[in-house]
């Protein structure tokens, strides 16, 4: 390890300590959700299990609640409920990683983990230059880096990043998100036998392929797999312009589903398809878990959107992860759900069943506080229900124009009272509602919908209210949740 690399590893270690009195007296501060001890937290990177374990790595600016110069941070599970913040992965310390070891993935190979990040330089006059690198362990904890495997190819520019690797057949494969010299985003495909010699295939989809038109001018971390006998590209796709419902957030996050071809190479697919609604959330990535699982984390955060007004700045920190998610395929889309090990942070339920509300407002006894978990069945819905959380954020079903909206505050314009976001469904049977100390998460039907977003509600305010226009009777589960275990 060079002294570089050292110097800042202790740096960030200091700068945890520093903070630690700050950060954990945040009445924000999340119970079970993952958020950086200190500084900024972005992207989930390199999600593997590994020999038994849950291996989470992020995108983490120890210095500031800003973006800068990233580092990987660590946290190891067993159960993904019981976690431990490991020692620093990765550092910005050499010169093709020194502005910062921007995100990647992680392959087992011959007992050794492998990961696959990006070098991020801004070179002497000031441009941007990216290299797929390697790092390399064999205890899961201590990483060797070695070097820049991948180099721009030419047509591309110095936007070329999140390298996302996978094995199928006895071949290597990596996708690479990319922004062309005519400002068109792309995936990029490469191959290997080894993990160390890449070939350039080309791309495989983005703006203009494909019979796909103008898309963005940036696709940010891809990431290829199948999802019961269905290729899906997940990217977040930079440069949409908002459109109705649709892209209202500053970056998108979707996925293309299709049948990806090795020979061509090309992904045919259908339309893109935006994996959740809220306000918060982009870059997800996914792993598959010994059990079989497509498993998700997505970042609950949104770059440029807002960012230095979260109330947590203050306190010396920034942004969170959402709860693992399973990913499915139910024949015509992704579903998802959170996964069921979460399960044990339950205390004990709290039921009412065939509760009925008519032209009303209420509360319901005891559904209240966070952090918490609900269900919600619904047996008849007339016209409008909604749930709004501790006098900040409320979530609707409206059925005569079939909308489901979020709504609340803007962070920055406090004039604009009602900010939403919404989505048409046909119907509102279920919602799975996990609450964390400032954030939501709604999972809408079984989750074909999914709502994910922070709140910065008044910390002491605990109420909970139902309101219906027209009748409504539905059953309603409350969990108490106790929260991760750190280590
Ligand atoms: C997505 C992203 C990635 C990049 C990383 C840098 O949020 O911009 O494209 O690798 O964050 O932190």
């Amino acid at each position: 390890m060079s002294d570089k690399d050292t110097a800042l590893r202790q740096q960030a270690m200091s700068e945890i300590v520093t903070h630690e009195t700050t950060v954990s007296g945040d009445p924000y501060r999340l119970s079970f959700h993952h958020m950086p001890p200190v500084g900024l937290m972005n992207d989930p990177n390199g999600l593997i299990q590994w020999k038994g374990e849950y291996h989470l790595f992020y995108q983490w600016m120890p210095f500031k609640p800003d973006h800068g110069e990233k580092f990987w941070g660590h946290y190891i599970s067993k159960d993904l409920v019981h976690w431990k913040h490991e020692e620093i992965a990765l550092a910005p310390s050499e010169w093709y990683d020194k502005d910062g070891c921007y995100s990647g993935s992680a392959v087992s190979h011959e007992d050794t983990l492998y990961l696959f990040y990006t070098g991020n330089v801004f070179n002497d006059k000031g441009d941007q230059e990216e290299y797929q690198c390697v790092a390399t362990s064999t205890d899961g904890v201590h990483f060797e880096k070695k070097g820049p495997v991948i180099h721009v190819p030419d047509g591309y520019t110095g936007d070329f990043r999140d390298p996302k690797v996978w094995k199928q057949e006895q071949k290597w494969y990596m996708v690479v998100g990319a922004k062309n010299q005519n400002s068109q985003g792309k995936v990029l495909m490469y191959e290997s036998d080894d993990l160390l010699q890449w070939e350039f295939i080309g791309p495989i989809a983005g703006s203009n392929e494909n019979r796909l038109g103008d898309f963005g001018y940036m696709w940010e971390c891809p990431d290829v797999f199948e999802l019961d006998g269905t290729d899906i590209l997940l990217v977040s796709p930079q440069g949409l312009q908002p459109d109705g419902m649709k892209y209202n957030n500053t970056y998108q996050t979707g996925y293309f589903a299709g049948e990806l071809s090795f020979t061509e190479p090309s992904l045919e697919h259908g339309a893109f398809v935006e994996l959740d609604r809220g306000f918060e959330f982009y870059a997800p990535q996914t792993f598959i878990d010994n059990k079989g699982r497509r498993i998700m984390f997505g970042w609950m955060g949104v770059p440029e959107q807002m960012e230095q007004s979260h109330p947590t700045v203050s306190s010396k920190w920034i942004h969170c992860l959402t709860v693992p998610r399973v990913l499915e395929w139910n024949g015509e889309q992704i579903i998802q759900s959170p996964v069921p090990e979460l399960e044990e942070m339950r205390e004990a339920v709290l039921l009412h069943s065939e509760i009925t509300i008519e032209n009303d407002q209420k509360a319901i006894r005891g559904i209240e506080g966070r952090p918490i978990e609900l269900q919600i069945d619904f047996e008849q819905l007339d016209d409008q229900f909604a749930i709004e959380l501790f006098h900040y954020i409320s979530f609707s079903y409206t059925k005569r124009d079939g909308t489901l909206t979020l709504s609340r505050p803007h962070l920055e314009d406090k004039s604009q009272t009602e900010f939403r976001r919404t989505v048409l469904h046909e119907e509102l049977n279920k919602l799975h509602i996990l609450i964390d100390t400032s954030s939501i998460e709604i999972f809408v039907n079984g989750g074909k919908e999914v709502f994910t977003s922070r709140m910065f509600p008044q910390p002491e305010d605990e109420d909970i209210l139902f309101t219906s226009l027209g009748e409504t009777t539905f059953s309603i589960e409350q969990w108490k949740l106790s929260g991760y275990v750190y280590e």
